[in-house]
């Protein structure tokens, strides 16, 4: 074998292996509980790289947060769809994004093909978990997931862990009409992941990461809604292509710098790395005062990098601490800046 063909062979077999490990986590997501019922896991994600970029068929790099949603389903004598929503939340964020839910579950049950409206074929789901809702952490795709799951399981149905993940992505469509993928994938593979949008399925990859990364990310409060910033987005995009034409071109360059960074591990660099899709994010008009104000406050107290993660306008910020003293310093940096929530965390 000559070391181009032992080049391309090995690089075949470390796609395999990353494939079948990324299979693996997803079956984890599917576990039972100690009184044998299964936990029906939608992980919560970070966007690290590439919010709204993403929906234009660009790579971004995304890592799934262990904190998920679970999902129970219980068949009802009285046709129709019941919810008992359990998930804890930020004031606010169930009540504003409930109609989106609900449409969203419809979604996935029409997807799967679950027939509610015959007597004894009414469904309870019964949300819960640990992942706190708040905008930005992809709490719609996290129910998403964990609900296909549940039907998955109770239903017996056999679906496939592609087929559970393309359930999801019809259900975000209740809260968007032009859902990435991202955060479905991510709610249901759990890993960091690169991830690309494309015309059919979508391209994704779990990414090996040489040192964990240690990473604070915090809430303004504020429940944004992802339909409307979006469409602003892509309103900006229609009217000014030129504009938009430039932004895209310095993100692609961006991420693909990222990509390597991240594999390395390399805090300092990510971090600067970090700051610049903040900046990105500022010029698609996607970030706001508060955001500002804590990604400020995150770079002040130490912090390699920081942006703002996710729909923006509100929602969620996370930046990037080399230590994990510097982590605690920006935790509470970040709550004396008036975040509204603060949570540690490492990608490994
Ligand atoms: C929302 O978490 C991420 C967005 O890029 C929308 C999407 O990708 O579907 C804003």
């Amino acid at each position: 074998m000559d070391q181009r063909t032992f080049e391309q062979s090995s690089a075949g077999l470390d796609a395999e292996a990353k494939a079948l490990e990324c299979e693996n986590r997803a079956l984890e997501a599917a576990l039972t509980r100690e009184d044998g019922a299964p936990v029906n896991k939608g992980y919560g994600k970070l966007i690290l790289f590439g919010e709204h970029f993403v929906v234009y068929k660009v790579p971004a790099l995304v890592a799934a947060v262990e904190a998920y949603t679970d999902c129970t389903v219980r068949m009802t004598q009285i046709p129709g769809v019941t919810v008992v929503d359990n998930r804890p939340a930020v004031p606010g964020y169930k009540t504003k994004k409930k109609a989106e839910q609900d449409e969203a579950n419809q979604l996935v049950l029409k997807h799967l093909k679950v027939d509610t409206t015959q007597p004894g074929s009414g469904v309870e789901l019964t949300f819960g978990g640990d992942l706190c809702c708040v905008s930005g952490i992809g709490a719609s795709a996290s129910s998403c997931i964990a609900l296909s799951r549940a039907l998955d399981h109770t239903l017996n149905m056999g679906l496939t862990v592609e087929q559970i993940n393309a359930a999801g992505y019809e259900g975000e469509k209740g809260y968007h009409g032009t859902p990435s993928g991202i955060d479905n994938t991510a709610a249901c593979y759990g890993g960091v992941l690169k991830f690309q949008r494309t015309a059919g399925d979508p391209m994704f990859q779990l990414k090996k990461i040489r040192k964990p990364i240690s990473i604070v990310y915090a809430s303004t409060g504020i429940t944004s809604s992802t339909t409307e910033v979006v469409s602003d987005v892509r309103a900006k995009k229609e009217a000014d292509p030129a504009w938009w034409d430039s932004l895209i071109q310095r993100y692609e360059a961006l991420v693909k710098q990222a990509e390597t960074v991240l594999e390395e591990g390399d805090t300092e660099a990510l971090g600067k790395l970090v700051d610049e899709n903040h900046t990105l994010c500022q010029e698609l008009t996607v970030s706001c005062t508060e955001l500002d104000t804590l990604v400020l406050a995150a770079r002040a107290a130490g912090a390699a990098g920081a942006k703002m993660s996710g729909t923006g306008r509100g929602g969620l910020m996370l930046a990037i601490t080399p230590t994990s003293e510097i982590q605690q310093q920006v935790a509470e940096a970040l709550a004396n800046a008036g975040a509204a929530q603060v949570w540690m965390t490492s990608l490994a």
